[in-house]
């Protein structure tokens, strides 16, 4: 494909997009890019954890691959530096972070890197595959880090 071409088709597709999928475009905010930035990346946590516990529990059936595959992810996403999205003077605009977190971030921070060392294990036994138990548990650990941040530090409502 010519240059020109592929230029017009990936404006197309970008076009059509943003007149597809407001919803999507709305995520992100460019007056408020690190509550963005953290959002999505809290989002994109909850869609590889969430089937993970649905399999724990039983609401879909088990699959030692997929749960893998969620591992895997998680693990890839702990590696970005989601403290950015914490920088001083983000604790304004459309957000349920609670100023806590400014005030406590070394604590904050340990909490961050409880969950990083929740997911590392957790993407260890879920690739072994077989001990569903050892991964249930795992996948225990990681909400348990998920919540004991969640309590202190995230607001169940938009703040301002
Ligand atoms: C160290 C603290 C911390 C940990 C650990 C943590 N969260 Fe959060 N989470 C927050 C804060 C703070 C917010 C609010 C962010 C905001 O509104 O700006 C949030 C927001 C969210 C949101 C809402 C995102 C949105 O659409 O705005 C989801 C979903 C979420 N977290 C899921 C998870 C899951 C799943 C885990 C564990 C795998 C997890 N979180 C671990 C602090 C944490």
């Amino acid at each position: 494909m010519q240059r020109s071409q592929r230029n017009t088709l990936l404006a197309i597709i970008v076009l059509s997009g943003l007149v597809l999928s407001p919803l999507a475009v709305s995520h992100y905010d460019d007056k408020e890019p690190a509550q963005s930035y953290r959002q999505s990346w809290f989002a994109m946590m909850a869609a590889n954890f969430g089937p993970m516990a649905a399999m724990v529990k039983g609401d879909i059936p088990w699959q030692e691959d997929q749960m893998a595959s969620y591992a895997d992810q998680l693990a890839a996403l702990v590696t970005l530096d989601v403290m950015r999205g914490f920088a001083d003077g983000t604790d304004k605009g459309t957000t349920r972070a609670k100023p806590e977190i400014w005030e406590n971030k070394a604590d904050f921070e340990a909490k961050m890197n409880d969950l990083t060392k929740a997911v590392d294990a957790l993407q260890t036994v879920a690739n072994q595959g077989t001990d569903r138990k050892a991964i249930a548990a795992g996948v225990g650990a990681t909400g348990k880090a998920c919540k004991a941040c969640h309590d202190d530090y995230k607001s169940k409502e938009y703040l301002y």
